[in-house]
């Protein structure tokens, strides 16, 4: 990065890619979660609708898997440098793991939702909620038996993009990390930052969709170019 003097500002987002290491299944590469259940099956509010005992038990197995998950030095690395970087920086994940917060971020921002927590539909509280859905308890709150899935599925608008777009208005730098690029509107983050001043750096195992967008690409396993990156960044 030839200009490191002049960032404050920095907004990263970050996707399955950097979880892999800690044995979490992409979406859609080889043996991806997409490549064993259809999109249309389990991630989607009408699949919800018609079938929700196979929802609950993708979305159960899910949440029980990752509670056995241990963040790697990607993870860590990053919450390093949100420790330790002297501007401001965001970090925007796709992911509904709690990888990043076990890594040492405090400030995550999931704009796919968490696979922790459970949003009652009666009385639209999100509760902390570690065990299944299926058997249908009762929401902490309100008592409905109404709880789904706190992530946000195909058709349903993701989280939060007032905070993000304002962050990406703000941004000299923008990251992204082990994401391929294929959704939007997390897909669109690098034109929008790119358009607006910011320099564009992609970290990723191979290019993404939309690898020609970024300035620069630095390719290789997350838990290797990412420490490298943020020692980088820290001097
Ligand atoms: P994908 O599975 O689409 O892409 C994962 C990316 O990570 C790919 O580009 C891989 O090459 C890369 N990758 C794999 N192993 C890696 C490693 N060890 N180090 C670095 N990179 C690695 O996952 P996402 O882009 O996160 O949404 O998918 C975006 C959204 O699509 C998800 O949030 C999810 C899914 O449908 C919802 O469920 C709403």
């Amino acid at each position: 990065m030839g200009d490191m003097n002049q960032i404050r500002n920095i907004v990263i987002l970050t996707g399955a890619g950097i979880s892999a290491e800690s044995g979490i299944d992409t979406f859609r590469s080889g043996g991806g979660l997409w490549e064993q259940h259809r999109v249309e099956d389990v991630a989607t509010p009408e699949a919800f609708a018609r079938d929700p005992n196979l929802v609950h038990r993708f979305y159960d197995a899910r949440r029980a898997a990752i509670q056995e998950k241990e963040p790697n030095a990607a993870h860590f690395a990053l919450g390093r440098l949100e420790a330790e970087w002297p501007g401001k920086l965001l970090l925007v994940t796709q992911n509904v793991d709690d990888l990043h917060e076990r890594g040492g971020a405090s400030r995550v921002l999931h704009m796919h939702g968490e696979h922790l927590k459970a949003w009652c539909t009666s009385c639209d509280v999100r509760s902390l909620w570690r065990g299944p859905l299926l058997d249908r308890p009762a929401c902490p709150v309100c008592q409905a038996r109404s709880l789904r899935p706190d992530v946000v599925w195909f058709g349903e608008m993701p989280y939060r993009m007032g905070e993000i777009y304002a962050a990406l208005r703000e941004a000299d730098l923008f990251v992204s990390i082990g994401t391929s690029g294929a959704v939007y509107p997390a897909a669109g983050f690098v034109q929008n930052a790119r358009e607006l001043g910011a320099r564009t750096l992609e970290l990723n195992l191979e290019r993404s969709q939309g690898s020609h967008h970024f300035h620069e690409s630095r390719l290789g396993p997350a838990s290797e170019v990412v420490p490298q990156w943020v020692a980088e960044m820290l001097g």
